[in-house]
């Protein structure tokens, strides 16, 4: 053991043995394992990354002047000590039911339904992560991404089922004289929630390729998720409370994880965070707003992402023609960042009148011949788009940007659910 492991692990498992003699509550330990787990992947990531460019897991950093080989996947190492630390922490939610006296527990009493939730959860994004890494080796087509989630998402349909199984949705006032204020969806809630998995997994993935965007972005969706967690805990509805502290338990160090990786992954950036993490971190976030029972609140803080997918959707759903890369291109006389675009040779009548309406609302840019016919157009993402709103821009600026945007998408979610919801429920 070398010196270093030593002086880390004999204090972090001495404060461990010290905090659960001291308290009984699982959410201060919750802290202290995040913390530790976080400053963990800090140290570790800067001390692997070069192995895991000599096991042939590297990009090129393709908005750099002289595009250098970064380290790819690193998103791995967040994961997997993610994951120790929520192995670690099984234990503490169910303490108090743990007898006092060497004796039998109580079999009609354990919550064995939430600990089953709590295993499938995580067993959920175990696979999700196992798949996500798998594409990070063998870069997996597009059809197979969609699928991976699903399949990843088993586990979680059948803790749910088993911890309460609600399959009914409260109904907006408009639409309750017709089909009254609850309505039972039955098995497509479980359609919807395989959605739900499928749609956070990919969202952050297609709302990338500069450096600092994809943790960036997932760093302020977890830090809105944990601020609404914290709304309920001490609040007088207990089955809420328990929900959100469920949903505390595998956000806190998630938001470690992830900002130890964002600081590595910030322009400039020192190492990719691959799709394994674009993976796991949409998995995390499926999966508390499944069992923290917030799905729509969830959504509300991907408001960013949403607009993404829609604007992509032309290129994802193959009407205008999609580059295997669409993120923004280097501009190296100015140092700036510009929308890259696609040609239109191959688009379809419907994709080629789908960029005419969006040139008319400037939300893209079109390249045309002298007959005005268009040639070429910006690629459909966020990403370019602010680039022909806003004119080019230096790659941390452009991340800057979009995270902003996404605290601001956290502030209109909050406002919506809080303030105008009584309007629609
Ligand atoms: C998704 C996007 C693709 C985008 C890519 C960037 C869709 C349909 N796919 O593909 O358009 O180009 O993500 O991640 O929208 N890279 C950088 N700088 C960064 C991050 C990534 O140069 O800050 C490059 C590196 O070469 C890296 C590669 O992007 O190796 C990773 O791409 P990958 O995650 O495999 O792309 P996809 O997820 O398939
Ligand atoms: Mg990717």
């Amino acid at each position: 053991m070398s010196t270093t492991t030593v002086l880390w692990t004999a204090p972090a498992v001495l404060g461990l043995a010290v905090l659960t003699q001291a308290t009984n509550d699982p959410l201060a330990i919750s802290t202290y394992l995040a913390v530790l787990t976080g400053l963990l992947t800090w140290r570790l990531i800067p001390a692997v990354a070069d192995r895991f460019v000599a096991a042939g897991l590297s990009g090129k950093d393709v908005n750099k002047a002289h595009q250098p080989i970064i380290p790819e996947s690193l998103g791995i190492i967040a994961a997997t000590l993610y994951l120790i630390c929520l192995f670690l922490f099984i234990p503490f939610p169910f303490r108090q039911w743990f007898p006092a006296e060497p004796a039998v527990l109580s079999l009609r009493t354990f919550p064995f339904q939430r600990l089953g939730e709590f295993l499938a959860a995580l067993l959920c994004l175990q696979s999700m992560v196992f798949l996500g890494f798998a594409d990070d080796v063998f870069d997996i087509r597009w059809r197979y991404k969609l699928v991976m989630p699903t399949v990843a998402s088993i586990p979680l349909l059948m803790g749910y089922y088993l911890s309460d199984g609600i399959t009914y949705v409260v109904l907006p006032i408009p639409l309750r004289p017709i089909l009254g204020r609850i309505l039972d969806i039955g098995i497509l809630y479980y359609v919807y929630i395989a959605m739900l998995a499928i749609f956070c997994t990919n969202s952050i993935n297609i709302l990338a390729g500069i450096n600092g965007v994809e943790a960036g972005q997932s760093l302020v969706i977890a830090l809105s998720v944990a601020a609404n967690d914290l709304l309920y805990v001490n609040g007088p509805d207990r089955p809420a409370a328990e929900v959100h502290l469920f949903s505390l338990y595998f956000i806190l160090p998630f938001i470690a994880v992830t900002t130890a990786l964002l600081w590595h992954n910030w322009y400039p950036a020192r190492v990719f965070v691959g799709d394994t993490y674009c993976y796991f971190a949409g998995m995390t976030f499926a999966v508390v707003g499944i069992i923290g029972h917030f799905s729509k609140t969830l959504l509300l803080f991907f408001i960013p992402q949403i607009f993404n997918f829609i604007y992509s959707a032309p290129q994802l759903f193959r009407l205008v023609p999609c580059p295997r890369h669409r993120m923004p291109r280097l501009n190296p006389a100015t140092g700036r960042l510009e929308p890259s675009d696609a040609s239109l040779a191959t688009a379809t009548p419907t994709g080629l009148a789908v960029v005419r309406t969006l040139a008319r609302f400037r939300l893209v840019r079109v390249a045309t011949d002298d007959a005005g016919t268009p040639l070429r157009v910006s690629n459909l993402t966020l990403l370019n788009m602010l680039l022909v709103h806003c004119g080019p821009l230096p790659e941390n600026h452009l991340a800057a940007l979009v995270v902003a945007l996404q605290v601001f998408g956290s502030v209109a979610a909050f406002t919506v659910r809080y303030q105008l919801v009584t309007f629609l429920y």
